[in-house]
């Protein structure tokens, strides 16, 4: 059996261990910094395996050399923002907790590939690309899966067809500067253009954007994971089972689409190496603006953290 590491056992953590042992990709390491969190979520999850017919074995710790072996790190791990912190403060705090995270994959799981998904996510992709010198193929981010489950439930919400029939490309940041490409999102083949109004279109870009924090609003206390869980999955499982998905995943840029030294998101074709191959699109002028326009905001992230 493959082995997963997450770290991370906070609910993106634990509903991805969840997911990944229903679809039995792998046994799970479970790794948090909080005495008995990653030890009860990981037998309380064993333990559910009879019923629900599942044998990953899942295995809590807060020790990182649980992470031995590991064809795969989750990293979830990270502080959501706090009452007087900025968000300067918050992107230090969670820049040293992934340099260390890291730290300890390159220790314990030096042959493993990494999916971030801690926040800002692109920013976070780039620390874990410089720290573990693991080389671009090997570092992506999940944020363009999760966005485009979002823009794909309002079309089919929209429209009243079946989530499955909807497709979407998502290109940069995962923040409200991301760049959804109605040009390439279609329902079964049939571009969103032929069966929505332009105001429609514009309506649930706009709530795509605004879709994390359209949770947050709601749960009050933190931010989504049964949709973020979900889409690690279809990453994790694209690699171990050398799929090749064609999916967004924020990855290093090195020239493509005229940026450079910088990780935003992209379609990529995602398969047992890890990022197999980026793929470029034609982009119009105004599409190329702005993702360029998201990708400086994440440069002067890094550039924030003297990066
Ligand atoms: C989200 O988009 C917070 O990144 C998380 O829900």
């Amino acid at each position: 059996m493959p082995k997963i590491g997450i770290v991370g056992a906070g609910n993106v953590g634990a509903t991805t261990a969840l997911y990944v042992a229903q679809k039995e990709l792998g046994d799970i390491a479970l790794i948090d910094v909080v005495d008995g969190i990653p030890q009860g979520k990981g037998l309380d999850m064993l333990e559910a395996g009879p019923v629900l017919g599942y044998d990953s074995k899942i295995e809590g710790s807060n020790d990182f050399a649980g992470l031995d072996g590991s064809d795969i790190v989750v990293v979830t791990a990270g502080l959501a923002r706090k009452p007087g912190m900025d968000r300067l403060d918050l992107l230090k705090k969670n820049a040293e907790i992934i340099t260390s995270v890291t730290e300890n994959i390159v220790k314990y799981a030096p042959d493993a590939q990494i999916l971030m998904v801690s926040n800002p996510l692109d920013v976070m992709t780039y620390i874990a690309l410089k720290v573990s010198g693991f080389g671009r193929k090997r570092i992506y981010g999940q944020a363009g899966v999760l966005d485009c489950a979002r823009y794909r439930s309002f079309i089919a919400m929209e429209l009243g067809v079946s989530m499955e029939d909807t497709q979407a490309i998502i290109l940069g940041g995962h923040g409200d500067t991301m760049v959804p490409l109605p040009r390439y999102t279609t329902v079964s083949g049939i571009p969103i253009a032929e069966l929505l109004s332009q105001e429609a279109i514009d309506r649930i870009v706009q709530r795509t954007r605004d879709g994390g924090a359209e949770i947050v609003n709601y749960l009050k206390t933190g931010s989504a994971y049964y949709a973020p869980a979900a889409s690690v999955v279809q990453m994790v499982e694209s690699v171990l089972k050398g799929k090749n998905r064609v999916l967004p995943a924020s990855v290093m840029l090195e020239g493509e689409y005229g940026l450079d030294n910088v990780c935003v998101g992209v379609p990529v074709k995602l398969g047992e190496n890890g990022i197999e191959d980026i793929i470029e699109l034609q982009l119009s002028d105004t599409e190329r603006d702005e993702l360029h326009a998201s990708s400086a905001v994440y440069q002067e992230s890094l550039s924030d953290l003297g990066m």
